[in-house]
């Protein structure tokens, strides 16, 4: 059974409360068991993972290396910043799927540019939760 690592970045925890026209109105509880079911219907073993932080999501991809098999991750505001998240997966080489709630690309110009997608094999934008469903079946199929 293939061990993905889901991460989340930065106020994807205040799902529900965030910007609901943008996001919706399920919260970061909803997506955690919509990623768990989407994951158990592909027999993919899935770690869920959120953080606020930089370094601490840096941490999480080292430690990735050499456990899982795949890293699906949306990467939220630290998408359009991280030098560091993008060094850490290059440095992993893990398949990586990058996922956005939102379609960034119809957004504000500062959303348009992803250091993420410099790494990913796959983005996936605008599609809600069904894109961490499409992020994971993309994973399986490697
Ligand atoms: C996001 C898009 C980012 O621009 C934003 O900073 C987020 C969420 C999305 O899922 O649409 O926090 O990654």
């Amino acid at each position: 059974m293939k061990k993905i690592l889901v991460i989340n970045g930065p106020n994807l925890n205040l799902l529900g409360l965030r910007e609901p026209a943008l996001y919706g109105a399920q919260n970061f509880e909803a997506l955690q068991a919509f990623i768990r079911s989407s994951a158990e219907a592909l027999g993919l073993d899935v770690e869920l993972f959120q953080s606020n932080h930089e370094g601490v999501i840096v941490d999480k991809i080292q430690a990735a290396y050499g456990v899982f098999d795949g890293i699906l991750i949306n990467p939220a505001a630290y998408t359009h910043t991280s030098v560091a998240i993008l060094d850490a997966l290059k440095a992993v080489a893990l398949p990586t799927a990058e996922v956005h709630l939102t379609d960034i690309s119809t957004r504000e110009d500062f959303r348009k540019f992803s250091f993420v997608s410099l790494y990913a094999q796959k983005t996936i934008c605008g599609k809600g939760f069904d894109g961490y469903k499409e992020g994971l079946e993309y994973l399986e199929e490697l």
